[in-house]
């Protein structure tokens, strides 16, 4: 099987496409390699993690119809799985129309030729954010979801609503992953547990939100891959999925899990809500459990994991 993975070298695209090529998929990849955050950490992903592996790369845009057309033409591509966006909560307010292009056009782009090109299963990209300050946890598919929070929610909201449109017209399979907050080995430096490794280690301050009155459904990088394939390999007709760990997690517990694995305490400076963010985020996960995928690695090794990784990186 062939599959596009658009965002591949991103923190996600980049340990999916890993685990395709190991089971004997074969993988494209599209990326635009944008300064969003350090784009050497992006090409050190491709080269470290696709070390040895055979994978073909177009870097482009997606918002690009042209350019898409050119690598659906010329790659003869069974599935996709479309991770590339511009992600980040705080930074859409500062560029609403930026998020527009990239994540609604960009989407709308890749279905139209997914319906061109006959693909047989589209896997996307949403996101927990869509929840917005959803009050009924745990956070179920079933749920309202028509008060986003940010532009980059709508913005996700938007996509799923167009792939939709997209399986009812045209008969094209989507499933839709709202991703609770992922972490791990290789994750985005505008992450929360990035930034407090990072400024813990340097001995600086940290911003804690909400005066840590924060809880999250954390997701592993392998748990949030192997959610991810198991969808693909589903062929489901018209989905949308929640993957999130299994624990909720406050702010504070998360935090002193990093510092035991650091050995150092924060300095924490707590303060309160900023705008477009969300209290607490918590997944009803039972959907995607039904195909018989299960979250199985907790805060406790998965961040262990993180600060090797980036000690290691960073020649901490
Ligand atoms: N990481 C999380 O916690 C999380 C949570 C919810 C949803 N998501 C979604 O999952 C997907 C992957 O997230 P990630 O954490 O791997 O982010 P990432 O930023 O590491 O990866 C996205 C990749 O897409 C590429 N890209 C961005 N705009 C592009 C464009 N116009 N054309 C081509 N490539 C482009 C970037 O260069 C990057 O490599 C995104 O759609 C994101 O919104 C992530």
């Amino acid at each position: 099987m062939k599959v596009l993975i658009t965002g591949g070298a991103g923190f996600i695209g980049s340990a999916v496409a890993r685990k395709l090529i190991d089971r004997g998929d074969k993988v494209v990849m599209i990326d635009n390699f944008n300064d969003y955050y350090d784009p050497k950490l992006k090409r050190d992903r491709i080269a470290t993690i696709l070390k040895d592996c055979e994978y073909s790369l177009h870097e482009g845009n997606i918002q690009d119809l042209e350019f898409c057309q050119a690598v659906f033409a010329k790659e003869k591509i069974d599935k996709v799985i479309h991770l590339a966006a511009m992600a980040g909560v705080r930074s859409s307010l500062e560029d609403p129309l930026l998020y527009e292009e990239v994540n609604v056009r960009g989407t709308n782009v890749l279905l139209e030729m997914a319906v061109k090109y006959k693909i047989k299963n589209f896997v996307y990209a949403s996101s927990s954010s869509v929840y917005g300050n959803n009050k009924k946890v745990p956070f179920s598919e079933e749920d309202r979801v028509d008060t986003p929070m940010s532009p980059y929610a709508a913005t996700k909201r938007a996509t799923e609503l167009i792939a939709h449109t997209y399986s009812h017209i045209h008969g094209l399979k989507t499933t839709g992953l709202r991703f609770f907050t992922v972490y791990g080995p290789w994750g985005r430096p505008d992450m929360a547990l990035f930034l407090f490794t990072d400024k813990i280690t340097k001995d600086e301050e940290i911003s804690v939100y909400n005066f840590g009155k924060m809880s999250r459904n954390f997701t592993y990088i392998d748990d949030i891959v192997s959610g991810t394939i198991t969808t693909l390999d589903a062929d489901l007709e018209c989905e949308i999925m929640n993957i999130g760990g299994d624990k909720e997690e406050t702010l504070l517990r998360f935090i002193e899990v990093i510092e035991e694995n650091i050995g150092k305490k924060a300095k924490k400076n707590m303060m309160p809500i900023q705008p477009g963010d969300v209290p607490s985020t918590v997944a009803d996960i039972s959907k995607l459990r039904a195909l018989g995928w299960e979250p199985t690695t907790r805060i406790e090794e998965g961040i262990k994991n993180f600060i090797d990784w980036y000690k290691e990186y960073y020649k901490k």
